[in-house]
């Protein structure tokens, strides 16, 4: 089994969504041993409890740095013994150290069709704002690996999700869930689990 680490921020609908791929059978080679929040108030983190899954807080602002932060989090991964981290809404963006130490061992769920609407400022509603703004017809969600650049890994996954005339950010964003993040990023991690994908600079490519 994959030991999994999920690192959410806010509502948890993506670890929700890997919850029931896992309870289903759908993954079967992947378990999740640990959910960590920013938030002490996100709803994932009840999620994670009503599912029996070691889930804790760790907050930036505990700390008396970013190295002292980053270091905590590193601690409580490695003594879980996690061997894929998945950021699911996380909205902190790790230390280059950090996404060095686990190279290929980090995924991130995107909400949007990388490389538009990426990169630091762009994330959960903002990014379907800038869509609107954009009047593109197309967006959709991307799962990529995670390296020192700010949605910038190797894409392992992409789905797109056309945009309606009347959307609002919260309409495109709760379609985009739907239809593109809740089934991409558990098909990342099924593959990843299933030893199905290989990563050669930055192309991923299906064996
Ligand atoms: C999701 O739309 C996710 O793609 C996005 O935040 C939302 C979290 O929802 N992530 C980012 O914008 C990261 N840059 P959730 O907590 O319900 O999964």
């Amino acid at each position: 089994m994959l030991k999994i680490g999920v690192l959410v921020s806010g509502g948890g609908t993506n670890l929700q969504a890997i919850i029931d791929n896992i309870e289903s059978g759908y993954i079967s080679k992947a378990e999740i041993v640990t959910v960590i929040s920013s938030n002490p108030n996100a709803y994932a983190l009840e999620r994670a409890k009503k599912h029996n899954i070691n889930a804790v807080c760790i907050r930036k602002h505990d700390y008396a740095d970013f190295d002292g932060y980053m270091k905590a989090m590193e601690n409580h991964i490695d003594s879980c013994g996690v061997e894929l981290i998945v950021l699911a809404g996380f909205m902190t963006v790790l230390s280059k150290e950090f996404t060095e130490k686990y190279k290929n061992k980090i995924i991130n769920i995107h909400p949007a069709l990388i490389p538009s609407f990426c990169g630091d400022g762009f994330y959960g509603l903002k990014v379907h704002e800038a869509v609107l703004k954009k009047g593109v017809k197309i967006t959709g969600a991307t799962a990529h690996f995670v390296n020192d650049e700010t949605d910038g890994g190797p894409i392992i996954l992409q789905k797109a999700v056309a945009v309606e005339d009347n959307d609002t950010p919260e309409i495109l964003q709760k379609r985009v869930m739907e239809q593109a993040e809740w089934k991409i990023l558990p098909e990342a991690i099924k593959l990843i689990s299933e030893g199905k994908i290989t990563v050669s600079g930055n192309k991923v490519r299906r064996i």
